[in-house]
């Protein structure tokens, strides 16, 4: 695990926004798992300047996302795919055909997240993965718990997360109370894996993560198990 530290918001993602520009250049067709949250804005921000740049190409990566609330439709603000289009997919040359986020409004969950995972690994698996994490120590929805899914899957939000997620919806009544995530074991999958961590309130998780031990309590820590993980901090 390699830690990186950085004096500001700015330069975490700038670092991070770099590491995928960088990836793109090395491999054009890269699969890349793309996360959701606050703290990526900056990243995507810095790689839509690269982009606007002509330093950056997205036209034959393929992308999949962490997770999405469940149920939730498309066009709802709040939607992890309503994100990713305002933040990114629709700021750059994404080839709209290649991106894939858990489908918050499929019928059967179940069988949306098994076609979910078999997508990733029809493509090759993800050459680079975007993580952020909960003040809980949550990735992805990826919740502590006594034991942690391997695959895609629904799961329930804690209480936690419903009250640091109201910050986004209208009141903590508006957010959903389930999610479709990847699993730890998906996460783990991935090639290579940059979670970006900032500010006070996740100190406790980033001193967890950093502590090298494995705790299902706080699944960010499962990292451990990966050989290839760049955690960038700024507080
Ligand atoms: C949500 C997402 C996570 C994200 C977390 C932290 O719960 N499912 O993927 O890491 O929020 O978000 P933020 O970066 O806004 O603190």
């Amino acid at each position: 695990m390699r830690i990186e530290k950085f004096n500001s918001y700015k330069e975490m993602s700038e670092f991070v926004g770099d590491l995928f520009a960088s990836q793109l250049l090395l491999k054009p067709d890269s699969v890349l798992g793309l996360a959701t949250g606050s703290t990526p804005i900056g990243a995507y921000e810095h790689l839509v300047k690269l982009y606007n740049e002509g330093k950056v190409d997205f036209s034959k990566c393929t992308t999949f996302n962490l997770d999405e609330y469940y149920p939730i439709k498309q066009d709802n603000p709040q939607s992890y795919y309503y994100f990713m289009n305002e933040h990114l997919f629709s700021k750059v040359n994404v080839n709209k055909a290649n991106l894939h986020i858990p489908n918050g409004s499929a019928p059967d969950a179940e069988a949306e997240c098994k076609a979910y995972d078999e997508l990733i690994d029809k493509m090759g698996g993800i050459d680079l993965q975007l993580l952020g994490i909960g003040e809980n120590g949550h990735i992805g929805f990826n919740e502590p718990a006594s034991s942690l899914d391997p695959g895609t899957h629904l799961t329930g939000l804690t209480e936690s997360t419903i009250a640091a997620n109201a910050r986004f919806f209208d009141s903590a009544d508006d957010v959903p109370r389930h999610a479709l995530t990847m699993g730890v074991g998906s996460i783990l999958k991935a090639k290579r894996i940059v979670i970006a961590i900032n500010g006070e309130k996740k100190l406790d998780a980033f001193n967890k993560l950093i502590e090298g031990k494995v705790d299902t309590m706080s699944p960010a820590t499962v990292l451990n198990l990966h050989s290839n993980v760049i955690v960038a901090f700024s507080n």
